[in-house]
């Protein structure tokens, strides 16, 4: 089925100028990017975005990194697009990340990992309402 899915360039690649090599990941591997803005975090959203993992010790520095520097946020769409993101990112962890993955090619760490994708369809409807509007995405 076609998906939607959100999608989350992070710090430490935005720092970088890594934008754009992992956006043509994804495209290459056809999903289309139907909704992007670049922005700012603040530690309250980033930390309401996060909020399951609130209890972890890594809860803190999570969101410390999050508001380091701008993350793009983006809505892509495609057949099966959560697993096909997902499958495109790597692993959380770049040392377990496959070959040819964007975490695998710019990842820094399990934290510093260039990318957050939604983990189900369920997150994805979370996700992609807690930052964009309706009008915000062109199929
Ligand atoms: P993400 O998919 O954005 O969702 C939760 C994030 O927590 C995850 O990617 C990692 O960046 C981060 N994370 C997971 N495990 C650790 C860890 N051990 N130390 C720091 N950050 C982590």
């Amino acid at each position: 089925a076609v998906e939607r899915t959100l999608s989350i360039i992070k710090p430490d690649a935005t720092k970088r100028n890594l934008t754009g090599k992992i956006i043509a990941k994804f495209e290459e591997a056809g999903l289309r990017v139907v909704a992007s803005k670049r922005v700012q975090l603040t530690a309250a959203q980033a930390g309401e975005f996060y909020g399951e993992h609130k209890e972890r010790p890594f809860f803190g520095e999570l969101v410390a990194f999050m508001i380091s520097e701008p993350v793009v946020l983006q809505v892509l769409e495609g057949e099966n697009a959560i697993a096909k993101n997902r499958e495109v990112m790597g692993a959380t962890d770049p040392a377990q990340a496959a070959e040819g993955t964007i975490r695998k090619e710019f990842a820094l760490s399990k934290g510093e990992n260039s990318a957050h994708g939604s983990d189900s369809p369920e997150a994805a409807a979370r996700e992609i309402a807690f930052f964009f509007s309706g009008l915000e995405l062109v199929g």
